[in-house]
């Protein structure tokens, strides 16, 4: 089984941005722990991050016939982007969308997602846990 995992602008700012909501660990440090994560489960990861709406649209769209699921956390573009929830529906490939942060307990936009109306399950406000959640909850372990 492979799973694609994806992660949207400003993660790669984790450790400086808002520590006080997203923690004090960096992105390499997040990266560590997916590929701990998966390693543990016994799953291939492949792990990208971009901070452009039309690289994480390409990146979906090449998914289709390469990987059994995909674990995405798409940031802002959550409440924003018809294009990535189009995207998912156009491979329909099973997923899960990951936020660290709890976004139904934050600004009113942000519990608003467009990617939840194709997302499977959604794991918001664990921390860095919740890939490793998303990543169980697609292969069943
Ligand atoms: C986030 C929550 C989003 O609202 C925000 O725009 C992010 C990160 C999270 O992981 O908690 O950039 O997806």
């Amino acid at each position: 089984m492979k799973i694609l995992v994806i992660n949207g602008p400003n993660l790669n700012m984790l450790g400086i941005r808002e520590p006080a909501i997203y923690g004090s660990q960096n992105f390499a440090a997040l990266e560590r722990f997916i590929r701990e994560s998966a390693n543990a489960i016994g799953v291939d990861v492949s792990l990208f991050q971009s901070n452009h709406e039309g690289e994480i649209v390409d990146v979906i769209q090449s998914a289709y016939g390469v990987f059994d699921g995909i674990v995405i956390n798409p940031a802002a573009y959550t409440h924003t982007s018809v294009a990535i929830l189009d995207a998912l529906k156009a491979v329909s490939i099973p997923t899960v969308e990951v936020h660290i942060s709890d976004i139904n307990s934050r600004d009113e936009f942000r519990r608003f997602s467009f990617v939840s109306l194709y997302a499977e399950k959604v794991y918001a406000g664990y921390g860095f846990d919740g890939y490793k959640m998303a990543l169980e909850y697609l292969t069943g372990k």
